[in-house]
């Protein structure tokens, strides 16, 4: 969907059409302003009727002061009111930036994990944070500045003209310049500006690498190397931001210059009608008080004009991710009760990049409470075939039917709570050992929590805690080592009760003796739902109701633990290089 900042705006007319009525009244206050001024002049001191025919049957002493409180009551009331509108566009600026940011977090959340692939998670918080300013800026020194000006411009012009036509031709003949300015640098200003943008985002990209890879540039000291590539980054972006200024400095000298010539032809063409006495001291006054009313907020909007460019760069690149079409449509079946767990691959071909197939035709069916071992070299799509299954990628062609439905029919949500997974390297938050448990169903109890820390083995650990249960995790679960983070996600993958269960690799990184136990409650676990586990441990792959052997992409062969050995496949050859030398490998290690 195509955005724009009207949109963002539109939620907000009442208090738009408010600052609207204020930047109004300011106007006509801005064109009362030089009046007092005139009147002393022309009527105090020269004693020139009142304009407008007025009449005051006074001595000039109270006409004097009659001015002068005039004079007061204008700034009074002026400044008043700019304090006034100054406050409302700012709350209508944050307004639309909340809802900005609000809808790009959501949008940033939904995007498929193929985004997040190409994306810098870096740029992205940049957009999210820096970039939605934009929006604000855009409504009060783009819009607001432009609407006021133009007010003042259309209520001056009106009185300029009925006071002398000629030296308002003349006044308003710096208009078409300073447009014609604008045209000349727009281009250069807006891809400098949008230059700047980038360059200040790659610079957060890098910090956000180096934040999330220190223990890596520490273990190999490239400490040094990161510093050089963070101060390139810093460089390019400050050299960046000094074209945009340098070119913003020229392009206000440009419209100062037109301004200055403007004044002095104004000034001398009117001197001239007063000395000829077409006009006069006091009209004279309230010219030139104009001429500078007027052009203060052109200046103004000229001067913020790299500002804004850049401001529109921002909101360019929110609504650059606004409008990235979901690449996982939803669908709006949902499951009214579990899933039985019937799962058939349809012919699925897929690839991380369109041009590099990754899996290849895949065909296969898993019926309801089936427990299914994937074996297959490192590489070959284990990983890949099970990813499409919570829908984290869709297949390029083929089908990944639950209960005979195309998943693509389900919505995400409803399908995602029907499978467990325990992924590897497992995730963990930096929240209490509870919450992380409990991350797919925080209403479970304590009891339920506990209930299932004690199948996943991991109920002792927790209770030696110092705060047990609600001890937090570090950063990435830094705190944890990498079998109890391993644990923890497979309590969290217990306590959803899901009927389909994907575990990859679950006892990858624990010794014998604990993986032992945890298979013993993971198959606890495994009984009446539907499995896909991955494994290389010979003992879980013995159990399993069928046994998928993938290489470089395709099912090279399925079947039963027995069959599969007896038809001397790749299965068996698997089994006598990786089985066998694991197993062997085990039995060392047990008579050590
Ligand atoms: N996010 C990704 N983007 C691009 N390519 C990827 C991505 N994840 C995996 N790949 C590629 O897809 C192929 C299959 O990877 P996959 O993780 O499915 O293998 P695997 O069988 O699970 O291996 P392992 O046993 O090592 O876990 C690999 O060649 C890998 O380089
Ligand atoms: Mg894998």
């Amino acid at each position: 969907m195509k955005r724009t900042v009207r949109s963002y705006l539109k939620p907000y007319w009442l208090p738009f059409v408010l600052a609207l009525g204020q930047i109004l009244f300011i106007s006509a206050l801005e064109l009362l302003k030089p009046w007092p001024f005139k009147i002393i002049i022309d009527s105090v001191v020269n004693g020139q009727p009142l304009p407008l025919g007025w009449r005051v049957d006074s001595s000039p002493h109270v006409l004097l002061l009659l001015a002068c409180a005039g004079l007061v009551f204008i700034y009074l009331l002026l400044g008043g009111l700019r304090l006034l509108n100054d406050y409302m566009t700012i709350r209508i600026g944050q307004w639309m930036v909340n809802d900005l940011r609000r809808d790009l977090y959501s949008q940033i959340q939904r995007l498929s994990l193929s985004f997040h692939n190409r994306q810098h998670v870096g740029d992205l918080m940049y957009r999210i944070t820096a970039d939605t300013l934009g929006i604000q800026t855009l409504t009060m020194n783009g819009l607001f500045s432009v609407l006021s000006a133009s007010f003042l411009l259309g209520g001056m012009f009106v009185v300029m003209l009925s006071l002398d036509w000629y030296l308002t031709l003349l006044a308003m003949a710096v208009c078409p310049a300073l447009f014609g300015a604008i045209g000349l640098f727009d281009k250069k200003m807006s891809s400098a500006a949008s230059h700047a943008r980038q360059k200040e985002s790659l610079v957060y990209s890098v910090v956000q690498r180096t934040l999330s890879g220190i223990r890596v540039i520490q273990a190999f000291t490239k400490e040094e190397d990161e510093k050089h590539r963070f101060l390139e980054a810093s460089r390019q972006s400050l050299a960046a931001d000094l074209r945009l200024y340098n070119l913003q400095n020229f392009y206000c000298a440009l419209v100062n210059i037109t301004i200055a010539i403007g004044t002095a032809a104004v000034l001398w063409l009117g001197t001239k009608h007063v000395l000829s006495g077409e006009l006069s001291v006091g009209e004279m006054v309230v010219f030139t008080a104009y001429l500078t009313s007027l052009y203060t907020p052109l200046v103004n909007i000229f001067q913020t004009y790299g500002l804004v460019q850049k401001a529109k760069a921002g909101v360019r690149r929110a609504f650059d991710i606004l409008e990235v079409e979901q690449s996982l449509p939803e669908g709006h079946k949902v499951f009214s009760r579990p899933a039985t767990g019937e799962i058939s691959f349809e012919q699925v071909s897929f690839g991380y990049e369109t041009a590099q197939p990754i899996l290849k035709k895949i065909d296969l069916h898993v019926t309801p409470g089936q427990k299914v071992a994937i074996v297959g070299p490192t590489g070959a799509g284990k990983s890949t075939l099970v990813s499409l299954l919570p829908r984290f990628y869709d297949p390029q062609s083929g089908r990944v039917k639950i209960d005979g439905v195309d998943s693509s029919e389900f919505q995400l949500k409803s399908l995602r709570r029907q499978i467990a997974m325990v992924l590897q390297p497992p995730l963990v938050f930096p929240v209490s050992i509870r919450d992380n448990i409990a991350y797919g169903r925080p209403e479970a109890s304590l009891d339920e929590v506990i209930a299932a820390a004690h199948v996943a083995r991991i109920h002792d650990f927790i209770t030696q805690l110092p705060d047990g249960y609600d001890t937090v995790v570090g950063e990435q679960g830094s705190t944890l080592s990498e079998g109890q983070k391993l644990r923890l996600t497979i309590a969290r993958g217990i306590l959803l009760n899901a009927p389909i269960l994907i575990l990859d690799e679950p006892t990858a990184s624990v010794d014998s003796e604990t993986e032992a136990l945890i298979m013993e409650g993971l198959e606890r676990l495994m009984t009446g739902r539907t499995t896909f586990i991955i494994a290389h441990r010979l003992s879980t792959v013995r159990q399993a109701d069928l046994i998928v052997v993938m290489r470089g992409g395709e099912i090279v062969e399925q079947g039963n633990f027995f069959d599969l050995l007896r038809a001397r496949g790749p299965f068996a050859s698997l089994y006598q290089t990786q089985f066998g030398l694991y197993e062997e490998e085990r039995k060392l290690r047990r008579v050590k």
